[in-house]
């Protein structure tokens, strides 16, 4: 009896170590210890001993099922803490490692030239105001010294919503709401989107960008005008940029300038950029016509002003060096995350 005890706990620990699934573990304790288990078997087999025997036998069996009870909670243990580990290992996290880069947006070339024109008014004391996209007449023609039959109507084809309601075709709008809600001295620009019935090619587009400018105070001149350009001039395309006044028309100021600038590109000496001229035309200028501001309610005996228009997308395509004004308006991720900011993955 003894021999069969020690052999129970020989082949018992011997399979026990060969476990490594809990699974397997339970099964090896019913196995053994269970209810009707090996040790339970050999138990009854006790009945056939004689007498005087069966307490030693007893003794002997009992101690053996405390060692088994042992060894399997102790198996228990190793097995979870080495579940534990091997998941633990399955769920390392290297931090080290890069992390995964996620397409970020640039600003569009335009804002990115929007942005730096408010800052270099702004720090020059204008303030920036918006206006409507969709126009009345009167603010967008009318009240800016183009009457309906006026031929200077024909300079800008029209897209127009109603008999009196359209597409704004200049920002120079703007200006009247000002007049109209501000009094002097008015300092402020207008950025925003115009709308030209013009036929889509590599510099013209339906949708296109103005900011426009006005200054209105006692004893304003041309000089202010021509002072406030060379500052902008020179912060946009660098310190080295000549500004040129050309007499020009427009209905709303008296006299009336069209702007270049020595191309940044060739330095004036005139290459394909400014087609050999050596000048790029980026503005309209003026003072503001003594009609306009008196339809303003502004006295033009005791105030005058100057205003201007500038074309920003014009400002982008040199400034980016953009061959086709269209790419400005595709959406082309591609394009666009060239710009500052821009990154494609
Ligand atoms: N509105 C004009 C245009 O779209 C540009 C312009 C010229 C604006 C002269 C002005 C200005 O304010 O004084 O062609």
């Amino acid at each position: 009896m003894r021999e069969k005890v020690d052999q129970l706990r020989q082949t018992a620990l011997e399979s026990l170590k060969q476990l490594h699934q809990p699974q397997d573990l339970e099964n090896w304790r019913v196995r053994l210890l269970g209810k009707k288990g090996e040790l339970t078997e050999l138990l009854r087999g006790m009945g056939a001993l004689p007498a005087e025997e069966r307490p030693r036998v007893g003794q002997l069996v009992n101690e053996l099922r405390a060692q088994l009870e042992n060894a399997f909670a102790e198996k228990q243990k190793a097995l979870q803490n080495e579940l534990r580990r091997i998941k633990l290992q399955a769920e390392t996290l290297d931090v080290t490692l890069p992390g995964r880069a996620a397409p970020v947006g640039g600003r569009h070339p335009l804002t990115l030239v929007q942005e730096d024109l408010c800052d270099i008014f702004q720090s020059m004391g204008f303030d920036v105001v918006d206006g409507p996209e969709i126009e009345t007449d009167h603010y967008n023609f009318e009240a800016l010294n183009v009457p309906a039959d006026h031929p200077a109507r024909d300079m800008q084809d029209t897209f127009y919503l109603t008999d009196t309601l359209l597409l704004r075709t200049q920002t120079s709008a703007a200006q009247i709401r000002t007049m109209e809600s501000r009094k002097p001295p008015i300092r402020i620009v207008c950025p925003g989107r115009v709308f030209r019935a013009d036929e889509v090619d590599a510099t013209h587009s339906p949708v296109f960008h103005q900011m426009e400018g006005l200054v209105v105070d006692k004893g304003i001149t041309m000089c202010d005008l021509k002072g406030v350009l060379e500052q902008f001039a020179r912060e946009i395309y660098g310190p080295e940029t000549k500004v040129r006044f050309r007499p020009s028309f427009f209905p709303f100021t008296e006299p009336s300038v069209e702007v270049d600038v020595s191309c940044s590109a060739c330095g004036g000496k005139g290459c394909r950029v400014c087609k050999g001229s050596g000048w790029i035309e980026i503005l309209g200028a003026g003072m503001v016509h003594p009609r306009v501001l008196a339809g303003c309610g502004i006295d033009p005996e005791v105030y005058s002003g100057f205003a201007f228009g500038i074309g920003l997308d014009r400002l982008a395509t040199t400034r980016y060096k953009i061959s086709d004004i269209r790419l400005l308006f595709e959406d082309d991720v591609r394009f666009l995350a060239q710009f500052e900011g821009g990154k494609q993955v």
